[in-house]
């Protein structure tokens, strides 16, 4: 049983191939080539303990697409919300689909619910990963350069989850990766140790510092997420003001290298992590990474529960 829990359980080849298929679900779903045999008769859960645009309807569209069923679950609907066990839910759930996505808090529940049921389980993001955002990124990056090994991705703001998920990600592939955060909000310490221990395989250079001007030296792509992630609103204000110095703007692009991309997963908050002129300029390929959602996704399901 395969699980998408974290990047660090799957291998480079595995991450490789993914996109190889992501991008030729892609190709076909361009060129209105139908490929809605290949999860016929699936059904797939979605948890969601925490809100969500991309993820949801993404997930919903890749399932329908594919020829399978989808469920949007929200945790408050279901008995999770009323305190029923992982274990429980896991084994329930079991008996009645195919597999299941779930985006929550702690990562040790998702794999709670991975290890009690028999269903592939796909993580959807939680406090410490987002591993379905990075397959799309590396897709998008790839589109956009033309190969991943090498390359410089730059990371500047808050360790977060999908700081956490693009170090280990960039690591498998063998791209570099400097993230720059204030102090006190670096990426944690485990994501920090799997991502030097897959790029000691892949010869990557994985940098953690406090510099922005630093991390974008050169840097092939320019990413960033919110300062506030769900879960944290109240830290909002504080946040706010230790972050600023960490805004990616014209003059911080400009010290990347003329052709870099700039990337955010979504949902950016303008004026804050990013200017308007930086995600709304020329070099932003925000809404392809957010496409590429559906591609990645799709290739996971099939991976997954084909
Ligand atoms: N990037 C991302 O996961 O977006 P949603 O929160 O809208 O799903
Ligand atoms: N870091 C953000 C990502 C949202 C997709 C959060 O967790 O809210």
């Amino acid at each position: 049983m395969k699980h998408l829990l974290c990047l660090s359980q799957w291998t480079s080849e595995e991450i490789n191939e993914t996109l190889k298929l992501a991008y030729k679900l892609k190709y076909e779903n361009k060129n209105g080539i139908r490929h809605n045999h290949l999860l016929k008769g699936k059904s797939l859960g979605l948890i969601f303990s925490k809100s969500s645009t991309r993820t949801r309807v993404s997930f919903e569209v890749a399932m329908y697409q594919l020829g399978g069923y989808s469920m949007f679950l929200s945790a408050n609907d279901i008995q999770l919300g009323r305190g029923e066990t992982f274990s429980d839910t896991a084994k329930t759930l079991s008996r009645y689909i195919d597999g299941i996505m779930i985006r929550t808090y702690k990562q040790s529940d998702v794999e709670e619910l991975a290890a009690c049921g028999n269903i592939p389980v796909i993580n959807g993001l939680t406090d410490s990963q987002h591993p379905c955002q990075v397959l799309a990124d590396l897709q998008t990056i790839k589109e956009y350069k033309g190969k991943l090994k090498g390359l410089k991705l730059a990371y500047v703001g808050d360790g977060n989850n999908v700081a956490n998920s693009l170090m280990i990600g960039c690591a498998k592939v063998g791209m570099n990766i400097s993230v720059a955060t204030p102090e006190g909000f670096e990426c944690d310490a485990q994501s920090v140790k799997l991502a030097k221990e897959a790029a000691a395989e892949t010869g990557a250079i994985v940098v953690n510092g406090y510099d922005p001007n630093e991390a974008v030296k050169d840097a092939d792509v320019v990413y960033t997420d919110t300062w506030v992630s769900m879960g944290m609103e109240s830290e909002k204000e504080k946040r706010v003001k230790i972050f600023m110095p960490y805004q990616v703007n014209k003059q911080l692009m400009q010290k990347a290298k003329d052709d870099a991309i700039f990337m955010h997963c979504l949902p950016a908050y303008r004026d804050y992590e990013v200017t308007a002129d930086v995600i709304d300029g020329p070099q932003s390929v925000v809404f392809d990474e957010a496409e590429n959602r559906l591609h990645a996704q799709k290739a996971v399901l099939v991976k997954l529960m084909g």
